[in-house]
C-alpha cells in the first residue's frame, strides 16, 4: 500500500493527511488513492503486455462511479454482474464493446438491457440461460456475442466461499456440456458463441490453480480445433490475490510469466477480469475509537465502524491490518477490535497485538478498497459512511455519508397503522 504512508507519524493518503479528511467528513470514512488504482491497472497491463489483453475491471469490488470512471478513462473495459453495474458502467461512458457480463441468474430485463447496449459478451453459465438469451435476442432481432463460462473443476486454495471453479459450485458449464453446446451451436441462431470464459475464484495467491485450469482449457480447445469450431476470445477471469497480512503472495509479474505461454497457446484474444488486484490495496476505512473495555478476560477496542461497513472479517474470517492514524508510543496490548453492532460476528480483528488506543483516536483498516464498501449494508439502521478519493494534493468527496432520510426513503406506512 505505497500510496498510504506515514509522514511525521501521521498517516497520509498520497499527499493528504488521513486525519484531516476524517475531521472534515467524519467517520467511518473510506479513503481511496487515485494513483493506486491507476498504478495497479497499469501493473497488470504491463505484466500481461505480450498477450495484449482486454482488461475488464470487475466492478463488483468497488462500484463507486468515480472509481469506474477512473478505470474507463485508463482504457479498461468492465466486467459486470447485474443490470445495476451495466447502468453505472454506461453512465460513465464505458465502451459497450468492452463490457462482459457474467452472473448465474441474469434476468430478462438485464438481458434486454445488455443486448440494447450492445455489450461484447454474455458470459453464459447454464443451458437454460443460453436458450433464454437466444430467445430474447430473436425477439428483439439483435445478435448477441456470447462466451461459455466453463467450470474446469479445479480447486483454488482460497476461502471456500470464494472458490468457484469446482463442480460442487453453481458456476459455469462442465466441459462436456460446453462441448455439446459448441457442436450444436447452430441451435442458438441469434448467438455468436465466440468465447470461452473461466473464473476459478478470488484471492488466489499462487499460480498453480490457474495453470491446472489452463491445461484443461487447452486440452478442451485442442479437441474443439479438430471440430473446426471458430472461437475468438478466451477470458481468464479475475482472482489475483493481494497481500493482506505478511504471508507471501505471488507478484503479478510471476503470474504473468507462467501464464503467458499458456495464454498464447490458445491463439485467442485474451480478456481478463481483475478486481481485487486493482482496488484492494487502494483504499482504507478510517474509524474512531469510542470506548476501551476490559471485562477481565479480554480487552476490546470498540470503534464507530461495524460489520455493516466492512463485512469481510465476519463473512470470511478475513484478516485486515489495522493501524493507528497517528503513530503512538502507547504500550502494546492484545485486543479484539469490534464494532457497535449486536452480533458477536461484528469484529475487525481478534487477539490483535496493537498499541493501546483512547477515546477519539483514529484507526485505519487497510486493504479496504475491494469488497468492503461494495458489500456494506444498513444493518442496525446505520447509514453508510462517506467515500473520498485522493489525487496528489487534492481530495474529493465521491459519496456522501448516508443520512437517516436516505435510510427511510421508500418506506411506507399502511393506512391501518397510521394514527
Ligand atoms: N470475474 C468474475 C466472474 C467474478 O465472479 C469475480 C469475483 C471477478 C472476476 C473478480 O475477482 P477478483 O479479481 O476480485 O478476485 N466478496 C469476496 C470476493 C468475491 C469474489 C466474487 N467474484 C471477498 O471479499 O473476498
Amino acid at each position: 500500500m505505497e500510496h498510504f504512508k506515514y509522514k511525521n507519524n501521521s498517516l497520509y493518503c498520497e499527499n493528504v493527511s488521513v486525519a484531516a479528511i476524517a475531521r472534515e467528513f467524519g467517520t467511518p470514512c473510506y479513503i481511496y488513492s487515485y494513483h493506486a488504482f491507476v498504478t495497479q491497472l497499469q501493473n497488470i497491463k504491463k505484466a500481461f503486455a505480450p498477450v495484449d489483453p482486454l482488461v475488464c475491471f470487475a466492478l463488483k469490488t468497488n462500484d463507486n462511479s468515480a472509481v469506474i470512471k477512473t478505470m474507463v478513462d485508463q482504457g479498461a473495459g468492465c466486467d459486470i454482474v447485474s443490470g445495476g453495474e451495466l447502468y453505472k458502467a454506461l453512465k460513465v461512458n464505458a465502451d459497450p464493446k468492452k463490457i462482459v457480463f457474467a452472473s448465474v441468474g441474469k434476468t430478462d430485463t438485464e438481458i434486454r438491457d445488455a443486448l440494447k447496449a450492445g455489450i461484447l459478451l454474455f458470459n453464459v453459465e447454464s443451458l437454460p440461460e443460453l436458450s433464454r438469451i437466444n430467445e430474447i435476442a430473436g425477439e428483439t432481432k439483435t445478435r448477441a456475442g456470447a462466451a461459455l463460462r466453463i467450470n474446469p473443476d479445479v480447486k483454488a486454495p482460497t476461502h471456500d466461499r470464494i472458490t468457484t471453479g469446482t463442480l460442487d459450485k453453481k458456476f459455469g458449464l462442465d466441459l462436456s456440456t460446453a462441448e455439446l453446446v459448441l457442436l450444436n451451436r447452430q441451435k442458438y441462431s441469434w448467438l455468436d458463441i465466440s468465447g470461452i470464459h473461466m473464473h476459478i475464484g478470488s484471492q488466489i495467491t499462487t499460480v498453480e490453480p490457474y495453470v491446472a485450469a489452463m491445461k484443461k482449457v487447452l486440452a478442451f480447445l485442442h479437441k474443439l480445433g479438430g471440430e473446426n469450431i471458430p472461437l475468438k476470445y478466451f477470458d481468464l477471469g479475475g482472482g489475483f490475490g493481494i497481500p493482506y497480512d505478511h504471508s507471501p503472495v505471488t507478484p503479478i509479474g510471476d503470474f504473468a510469466k507462467e501464464l503467458i505461454p499458456l495464454l498464447k497457446e490458445t491463439r485467442l484474444r485474451i480478456i481478463m477480469e481483475p478486481g481485487r488486484y486493482i482496488t484492494g490495496n487502494s483504499g482504507i476505512l478510517v474509524m474512531e475509537t469510542l470506548y476501551i473495555k476490559d471485562n477481565g478476560v479480554k480487552k476490546f477496542i470498540i470503534v464507530d465502524a461495524g460489520m455493516n461497513d466492512l463485512p469481510r472479517p465476519s463473512l470470511y474470517d478475513a484478516y485486515h491490518e489495522i493501524v493507528p492514524v497517528k503513530k503512538t508510543s502507547a504500550p502494546e496490548d492484545v485486543f479484539d477490535v469490534v464494532g457497535p453492532i449486536c452480533e458477536s460476528g461484528d469484529f475487525f480483528a481478534k487477539k490483535r497485538t496493537m498499541p493501546s488506543m483512547k477515546r477519539g483516536d483514529l484507526l485505519a483498516i487497510k486493504s479496504a478498497g475491494a469488497y468492503c464498501y461494495a458489500m456494506s449494508s444498513n444493518y442496525n439502521v446505520r447509514g453508510r459512511g462517506a467515500e473520498v478519493m485522493v489525487k496528489g494534493n487534492d481530495y474529493h468527496l465521491i459519496r456522501e455519508r448516508e443520512t437517516i432520510k436516505d435510510l427511510l426513503r421508500g418506506e411506507q406506512m399502511p393506512d391501518f397503522l397510521k394514527s
